[in-house]
């Protein structure tokens, strides 16, 4: 696992934007994992400049949501198959049907969930993964507990993530789903790069946990200690409970320019 502790949020985005832009170069139709959250905006902002810029083309690519609420209606501006939309996908030039994410509102979930795997073995599996982490150390909506070798499925959301994400419903609570759509650990770990990011004090716990903690299910990013091919992008903030900050600080300072991340 490389950590690399950058200065802010515009430099994460450049970073992670830098390996997309690298794999689009040699894999023009290259499988791309999209996550929502505020995390990932500023890689979101930053490939969109790209490619207004004429400098990278989305035309070949595919993508894949890691997860969905379930029940939802398909018009709800937080149903995560609009947002990613809005926040990626409709600015730059995916290809019609290109983007893909469960279906929250299947009447037949284990079958919805079964068809989004299939989507993404047919696809040849993901090429690069960008993540973000909750604060109970959830990555997708693989929530504490959850399977490490879980595959997609529905999953109940702790109190935890519902009193996160009530930001986006109003700040209220209870208008939050309950349950959603979730890519598994197992289906999350098969991904070929996985670039997570993380910022601000209160992600600070859960990457302690998922760079330097024991490998738990308690933690469910921890399964990421398994991957071989695992970038964790991080600011100060979010960088300061890790014991070996300064080891991996001086790692990335030394590493030749070819390396990439
Ligand atoms: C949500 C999403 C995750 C995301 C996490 C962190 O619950 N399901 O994919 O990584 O919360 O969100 P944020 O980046 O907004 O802190």
């Amino acid at each position: 696992m490389e950590v690399v502790v950058l200065q802010d949020r515009t430099d994460i985005g450049r970073i992670a934007a830098d390996a997309v832009s690298a794999l689009l170069n040699r894999k023009p139709d290259a499988v791309l994992g999209l996550a929502t959250g505020s995390s990932p905006l500023s890689i979101y902002d930053e490939l969109v400049s790209r490619y207004e810029a004429g400098e990278l083309s989305f035309r070949q690519a595919r993508g894949f949501t890691l997860d969905e609420y379930v029940g939802l209606p398909a018009d709800h501006p937080e149903r995560y198959r609009t947002v990613i939309d809005a926040v990626f996908a409709s600015r730059v030039d995916f290809a019609d049907g290109a983007v893909q994410g469960p279906d929250g509102l299947a009447a037949d979930i284990p079958a919805a969930c079964a068809a989004y795997e299939n989507a993404i073995r047919a696809a040849g599996g993901v090429d690069l993964q960008i993540l973000g982490i909750g604060t109970d150390g959830h990555i997708g909506f693989n929530e504490p507990g959850s399977s490490l070798a879980s595959r997609t499925r529905i999953k109940t959301l702790t109190r935890q993530t519902r009193i996160d994400n009530a930001r986006f419903f109003d700040d209220d609570v209870d208008a939050v789903p309950t349950h959603c759509l979730t890519q598994g650990l197992g289906t999350i770990s098969e991904a070929r790069h996985i670039v997570l990011v993380a910022t601000g004090r209160g992600k600070a716990e859960a990457v302690h946990h998922l760079v330097e903690g024991p490998v738990s299910a308690m933690w469910p990013a921890t399964v990421l200690q398994h991957h071989p091919h695992v970038t964790v992008l991080l600011d100060d903030a979010a960088a300061r409970r890790l014991q070996l900050v300064d080891y991996y600080r001086e790692t990335y300072r030394s590493k030749p320019d070819w390396q990439g991340i």
